[in-house]
């Protein structure tokens, strides 16, 4: 076991972790941040998508020790003063979710996504949301959620991310 200083959502957050051991565990039980979900494990679902300086990132797969230099967002640093950002709006008036076990992942891969890329292509959502599983098959109400955060309405043109 080694110590461990994280900047997490904004606060410098200390902790112990043994080595090499997955930022995804260090986040949840360590630090109690259960927002970020485990899906595989194996980097192929997306569950447990954080932000790592504002990028992507698949926390079962990052060692919480590579991550001691990044600024660190979860889905619970997202919201400010009690104000949703526009893709958890989003979401919420899409309702782009039903198990809701995705959505934790989905929302932050869309937040780098809109961060990167205030009105992405299709390409561009493709892309980016490519990585990240629904098993309830909620696709095209995140398509729609995505279409609304990045251009207010889902009527106007934008990204077409809708594989389900
Ligand atoms: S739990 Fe990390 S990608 Fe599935
Ligand atoms: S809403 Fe159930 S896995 Fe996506």
């Amino acid at each position: 076991m080694a110590d461990l200083k994280l900047h997490v959502n904004g606060a410098e957050m200390q902790t112990q972790a043994a080595e090499d051991e997955p930022l995804l565990w260090v986040l949840r039980n360590r630090l109690g941040l259960t927002g970020t979900k485990y899906g595989c494990g194996e980097g192929q679902c997306g569950a447990c998508t954080v932000l790592l300086d504002g990028k992507a990132t698949r926390s079962c797969l990052t060692p919480a020790s590579a991550a001691v230099d990044a600024k660190i967002t979860t889905i619970e640093g997202l919201e400010q003063q009690g104000r949703l950002t526009a893709v958890q709006q989003a979401f919420l008036e899409e309702g782009a979710m039903q198990c809701g076990y995705c959505t934790s992942g989905m929302v932050m891969a869309a937040t780098a996504l809109l961060r990167e890329h205030a009105h992405p292509s299709e390409e561009q959502v493709m892309e980016a949301m490519n990585g990240n599983m629904c098993r309830c098959g909620t696709y095209p109400r995140i398509a729609a959620a995505i279409r609304r955060a990045a251009w207010g309405t889902v009527e106007k043109k934008g990204a077409a991310y809708a594989r389900g």
